[in-house]
């Protein structure tokens, strides 16, 4: 692992060594030490730490997060605890942080307050976060200071390094601060122990270099590092043989994917190599709009197993709050790659992500945005009210809109996106559609499952059906989901 210093905070035991809030132009020169790929091992003592012991972990945030808390548990399970079913029972508890918004934030720090009743009830509980909020001097700092019941706390770099954190975190009795400002290598071969038997996700790469100025994560994950192809396929193809249908493949900008390595090979390659490997389903988040290619759009048009989803972040449809976000799209080229798809791809269905409530967003930026959403009809989106995050531009940005102002601006935004998600999804009525089981629905005697364009669809089936791709016929649609029945 890499820990030369360059940007950011680090802690070593409770001993600050370096600290400095998240600074644009500091990060941005990146270090330019070669990223290596590393195998992961654990030493063969720490493997019966937890013997006897059972955690629990509480995951916030994106995919990416739900991914490092499957690996966390099966590094976790290696050491021989057992997961607990509630946190109450637990010996040891987890927070596997988001830093994205102030209520991401707000979330955790309300649960830290639960954790602390309970470590008064069950002094010897070990307690730690992890995750994007732990890479956040502000947050680190806060903790030493106030939160002094904590027994760890990691960063998003060093979750392999878990086993030996734990170790000293138990037998020292102190808290364990361990969190490092600068990415390190690749480490390959983390265990994982996923939630779903049929749909797993795969990173194919790690951090963000697009540097948005609304936007804490090229902080918290640290430069762009692809995984090598090779390691990518070989566990796809793994998962392929224990049964998995779909996988996500995941980045903060996959689309950028290959870009960092020394290699002549980029996403349209990956997806072409993925498709490949004959696993049925492929996904793949996030795209940003900067990097599509038309090479991506002919792969995912030309094989069967890349689903017809793509997810297309807008944040916002008027050229003057986009510049200032330094997303380096216009709406014009935002449409322009929009259509392309819709042309293209059969059958796509294409959702968003829209920031409502950018420092300084007038009534006409805002209905540059209505635009934007009144002629694409995305098939869902998600929107937000602008949060500052500490250390970033647009936290420096002068903002005088009030809160009702960005408030009335997000219904009326999601009154308009739920009009036309129903739309969307009206289109489906009486149409056969593949659906991948996945288990039990919320309503009760159905099950659930996604179509290879992500609409929830529930399903009359018996269980035995379930981790099956079968076909249905749409009975019933609303907003947020359809029903169906199974035909052959
Ligand atoms: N890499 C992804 C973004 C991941 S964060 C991408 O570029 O699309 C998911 C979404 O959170 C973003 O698309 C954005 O809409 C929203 N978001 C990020 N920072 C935010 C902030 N400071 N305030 C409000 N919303 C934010
Ligand atoms: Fe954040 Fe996504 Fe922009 Fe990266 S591309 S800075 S993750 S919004
Ligand atoms: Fe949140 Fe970190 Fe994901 S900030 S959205 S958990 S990358």
């Amino acid at each position: 692992m890499n820990k030369q210093i360059n940007y950011g905070i680090i802690f070593k035991g409770k001993e600050v060594i370096y600290m400095l809030i998240p600074e644009r132009e500091k990060a941005k020169i990146r270090s330019k030490n070669k990223v290596l790929t590393k195998e992961y091992k654990i030493d063969d003592e720490l493997k019966e730490l937890g013997l006897g012991k059972t955690y629990f972990i509480k995951t916030y945030g994106c995919q990416m997060n739900v991914h490092d808390s499957e690996n966390i548990k099966a590094i976790l399970e290696e050491m021989s605890f057992k997961e607990a079913l509630v946190m109450e029972e637990a010996d040891l508890i987890l927070l596997n942080t988001c830093a994205i918004r102030e209520n991401a934030h707000n979330k955790v720090f309300g649960m830290l307050g639960r954790i602390k009743h309970l470590k008064e009830e069950r002094p010897n509980v070990i307690a730690g976060i992890c995750g994007c909020m732990a890479q956040e001097e502000g947050v680190v700092s806060l903790i030493l200071e106030k939160y002094k019941f904590l027994d760890l706390v990691f960063g998003t770099h060093n979750i392999h390094e878990l086993p030996l954190i734990l170790e000293k975190a138990i037998n020292s009795k102190k808290m364990e601060v361990q969190v490092y400002s600068c990415e390190g290598d690749i480490i390959e071969n983390i265990p994982a122990k996923r939630d779903s038997k049929y749909k797993a996700f795969v990173n194919i790469m790690y951090g963000c270099d697009k540097f948005c100025t609304y936007c804490i994560v090229p902080y918290t994950r640290g430069k762009q590092r692809s995984r090598n192809p090779k390691d990518i396929i070989r566990e796809i193809e793994k998962l392929k043989e224990a049964g998995y249908k779909e996988v996500t493949l995941l980045g903060q900008n996959v689309n950028a994917y290959g870009k960092d390595l020394d290699i002549n090979y980029d996403m349209s390659n990956l997806l072409t190599d993925v498709a490949s490997t004959g696993i049925s389903r492929i996904f793949f988040v996030t795209s940003h709009p900067w990097d599509f290619t038309d090479e991506m759009i002919e792969v995912i048009s030309k094989y069967d197993n890349i689903m017809p989803y793509i997810h297309l972040p807008l944040q916002s449809g008027s050229n003057r709050i986009l510049k200032l976000m330094g997303r380096r799209y216009t709406k014009e080229s935002y449409l322009e790659l929009f259509h392309k798809i819709k042309d293209k791809i059969k059958n796509v269905s294409v959702t968003t992500d829209i920031i409502v409530g950018f420092p300084g967003e007038t009534d006409d930026d805002f209905n540059d945005t209505l635009d934007v959403v009144n002629e694409c009809k995305y098939d869902s989106a998600f929107t937000f009210i602008f949060s500052p995050r500490e250390g970033t531009p647009a936290s420096k940005m002068k903002d005088d809109i009030p809160l009702e102002v960005k408030e009335k601006r997000l219904y009326k935004l999601n009154d308009i996106i739920n009009k036309y998600a129903l739309e969307a999804n009206q289109k489906y009525m009486g149409k056969i559609v593949k659906v991948l089981l996945e288990g039990e629905s919320s309503k009760g005697g159905l099950l659930m499952g996604y179509t290879d364009t992500m609409k929830l669809i529930n399903v009359k089936a018996s269980k035995d059906k379930v981790g099956e791709i079968v076909n249905v016929k749409i009975t019933n649609v609303q907003s947020f989901s359809m029903d169906g029945e199974i035909v052959e």
